[in-house]
């Protein structure tokens, strides 16, 4: 470890502005050849093999987002409409089209009334990583590949705890859909990255398709655990080319997320304030001492969030300033991810622009008062179901 590792964290955080607000000048140049100098990311898949000159464009622009040099979000780019219908030529000869039907069919299930982000969208953004995070430099085969849903991983695995529903519904959308040649595996991702901008305030990720399906189960024991060290979550990620920085940035995720396996008997409780929202008050929670009753940390969370290698990036996440930062920081590394595994990079196809439009502005919560006695009190079964489906909150009796 270096003498100066909170330092050098907060930078690492820091420089991810730079691809998500590219006009932000020499300074960040500065801070990126830094970086650099720190800690080159690494490549993957057929990247690694590739010489510049065999790239496609979708090639380069990815390899471009893996060696922070552009962004992994993108927020404007958009279908040209009308949308052609499902199975007319115009939209066979685009390769998006199709992935347009399909993205607006999620986006219309994963919100509820409060328009919150519901348990399908945790649950997809959930899945997409436990596919992808099969793989790991150490280990043969696995990755994001389609097997979470093909192999049964979801349902063989106690991993996978909590998966069931959203791999079911994969498996009913990819029914309806695989006649028009899409893969499993990029149904699941493209879960990952609608349900991701469903949330109030979460990036548009830059979503890619033409991964390869396997029903082949892949490396079990790959993906970790809510009590485990800093350590041993460090060197697993690590070890799938994600450094410390982009997994504080990836597990920020749980800012939207309501446990059940962790602790059964507070099934549904939230992991920060703001459930279904994808804001940083789940930096300043896990750190907080004062939080309310209701709220639930993982231990893996706590620990993450004083070592110090990884606290100074958890630091440059929190209120009032880190969104910025933590959205392009997470955007970046979610693409890594949700490539582990993929070797026929140089073939794919993006398609961020079929995603809805983020929702940027703020989000101020619709019923906030009756969050505040959620929050407060004891277990409200009322509550905890209306906050799973992203509703608003109703005017509840307080019972268990
Ligand atoms: C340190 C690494 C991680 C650990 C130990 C961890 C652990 C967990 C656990 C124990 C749950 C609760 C499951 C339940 O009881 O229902 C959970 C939920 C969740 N995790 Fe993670 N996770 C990690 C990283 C990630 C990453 C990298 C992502 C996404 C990029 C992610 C996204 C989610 C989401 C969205 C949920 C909510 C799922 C739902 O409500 O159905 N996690 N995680």
């Amino acid at each position: 470890m270096r003498s100066f590792p909170i330092a050098v964290t907060a930078l690492l955080a820091a420089v991810d502005l730079v691809s998500a607000y590219p006009g932000m000048g020499q300074q960040m140049d500065e801070l990126m050849s830094l970086k650099e100098r720190q800690n080159t990311p690494e490549l993957i898949g057929d990247l690694l093999t590739l010489a510049d000159e065999e790239l496609t464009p979708t090639g380069a622009a990815i390899k471009a987002i893996l060696l922070n040099q552009a962004a992994g979000q993108d927020a404007t780019s958009n279908v040209t409409l009308p949308v052609p219908p499902k199975g007319s030529a115009a939209c066979a000869a685009d390769t998006c089209c199709i992935w347009k039907h399909i993205a607006d069919e999620m986006a219309s299930a994963m919100v509820g009334s409060a328009l919150r982000c519901n348990n399908l969208a945790r649950a997809a953004i959930r899945l997409g990583f436990h596919d992808a995070g099969t793989w790991s430099k150490s280990t043969v085969g696995g990755g994001a590949d389609g097997s979470a849903v093909l192999a049964r991983e979801c349902e063989n695995r106690p991993s996978n705890n909590g998966l069931q529903n959203v791999c079911s519904q994969m498996r009913a959308w990819h029914q309806n859909y695989q006649v028009y040649g899409i893969s499993m595996a990029d149904l699941i991702q493209m879960g990952a990255n609608v349900a991701t901008v469903v949330c109030p305030l979460g990036p548009r990720v830059r979503t890619f398709v033409g991964r390869v399906d396997s029903s082949t189960p892949n490396p079990d024991g790959l993906l970790p655990g809510a009590f485990q060290s800093a350590d041993e979550l460090i060197a697993m990620f690590e070890d799938k080319t994600i450094s410390p920085a982009a997994l504080i940035a990836l597990v920020g995720a749980h800012s939207t997320s309501q446990q059940r396996f962790v602790d059964q008997g507070r099934a549904g409780d939230p992991q920060d304030r703001t459930p279904g929202v994808w804001d940083v008050n789940f930096y300043d929670e896990i750190k907080s001492t004062s939080s309310p009753a209701r709220v639930f940390k993982f231990q893996s969370d706590i620990n993450l969030s004083v070592d110090p290698r990884t606290s100074g990036t958890w630091n440059a996440f929190m209120s009032p300033n880190g969104q910025r930062p933590w959205n392009g920081a997470y955007a970046r590394a979610y693409v890594r991810l949700s490539l582990l595994g993929v070797n026929n990079i140089n073939d794919l196809t993006e398609c961020t622009k079929v995603l809805p439009p983020p929702i940027t502005d703020g989000f101020p919560i619709p019923d906030e008062v009756e969050m505040g006695r959620f929050l407060q009190g004891p277990r409200n079964r009322q509550a905890t179901d209306a906050l799973l489906e992203g509703d608003l909150l109703p005017e509840f009796v307080e019972n268990l």
